[in-house]
């Protein structure tokens, strides 16, 4: 079906079945324009909280349409490709993660939202990279906390807040894969330009940043700032809503280590190419597809769910 046709049919669905779009800002262009909603991964948990759909569609990861069916155990929540994970929750299996406990007693488990449902059941409270600082901060200066399964933003948090937390050694792939070098390069091609860059990101690009924060949160910064030019470095498909929010200001993303592309005269030609696959492997036609067949639900097993809403509702209270 070709894309008008397909837009044609997903309003005509969403409208018949009571149906919410919700996308987060790393999905393509088209999902993002047709979404009733786009958000970072907090703001689609606390829109999840907030809609009176019969029906999520999630266009997002995994563990986005584990968070929503979490929130909301009586709406049906789908996910256009039930294949689209995430590293970083993999990076952390349950069973590894409560050895993990035994193995430190007496410490509060903080986890990032990019975890499985299981995961979230064994933590004490969840955050995202909206609110992991101001979550983190709100623990005594003393208290022993252990910070999973981000290694990069635990990092961060750790600098920021001056605590030393325990970290998991986790790590996103897309964000671990920023090249420094090419940061560099384009500073000095782009001498004017701020960077914005994701917490998931590794400490040597975190250090050549001017601002370090969620997608939401480098959004934000883009539109309120004064400047006109900005190296981005997290998942290219910010760039849509950047462009669509500020048209008349430049965003450059910053390109991974194994990319080539130079031009002839040795400068570097920004280029989009830090994409999540498991982001990408929602298409217009997937979403289509599991709307209208209501398909690719996510399930929660009851027992794994009623620990998992503690961290996650611990969360929205915290975020307020
Ligand atoms: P945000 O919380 O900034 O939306 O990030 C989610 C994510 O998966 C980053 O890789
Ligand atoms: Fe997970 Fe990284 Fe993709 Fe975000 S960008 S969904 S952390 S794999």
């Amino acid at each position: 079906m070709q894309n008008d046709q397909l837009i044609e049919q997903i309003n005509q669905l969403r409208r018949q079945k009571n149906a919410v779009i919700m996308a987060h800002y790393y999905q393509t262009a088209d999902i993002q324009q047709i979404a009733d909603f786009i958000g970072d991964s907090l703001a689609l948990a606390q829109q999840a909280k907030k809609t009176n759909a019969d029906i999520i569609v999630l266009c997002g990861v995994h563990f986005m349409g584990e968070t929503a069916k979490i929130i909301c155990p009586d709406k049906k929540v789908l996910v256009p490709d039930p294949n689209a994970g995430c590293s970083l929750a993999d990076s952390c299996k349950a069973e590894d993660l409560a050895r993990f406990k035994a193995e430190h007693p007496d410490h509060t488990v903080i986890s990032y939202v990019n975890t499985t449902a299981e995961v979230k059941a064994l933590t004490d409270v969840c955050v995202t990279s909206s609110n992991a600082r101001k979550i983190v901060d709100t623990f005594p200066k003393d208290a022993k906390l252990i910070f999973g399964p981000d290694k990069n933003l635990g990092n961060y948090i750790n600098s920021v807040t001056g605590r030393h937390m325990i970290l998991w050694n986790g790590a996103c792939h897309v964000h671990e894969r920023f090249s420094v070098e090419r940061l560099v390069a384009l500073k000095k091609q782009y001498p004017h330009a701020k960077v914005l860059a994701h917490p998931e990101c590794k400490a040597a690009i975190i250090t050549l940043a001017d601002v370090v924060g969620s997608t939401a949160a480098l959004l934000d910064y883009a539109k309120n700032s004064d400047s006109n030019e900005f190296l981005v470095a997290t998942e290219s498909g910010i760039l849509f809503e950047m462009n669509r929010a500020c048209p008349d200001k430049t965003f450059i993303p910053v390109p991974p280590e194994m990319s080539e592309s130079f031009d002839k005269d040795g400068n570097l030609i920004p280029c989009a190419c830090n994409e999540c696959n498991y982001m990408r492997l929602n298409t217009m036609q997937k979403l289509y597809d599991c709307l209208l067949n209501e398909t690719n639900e996510i399930h929660v097993a009851p027992e794994i769910a009623a620990k998992a809403i503690v961290c996650i509702d611990r969360m929205l209270e915290l975020s307020k």
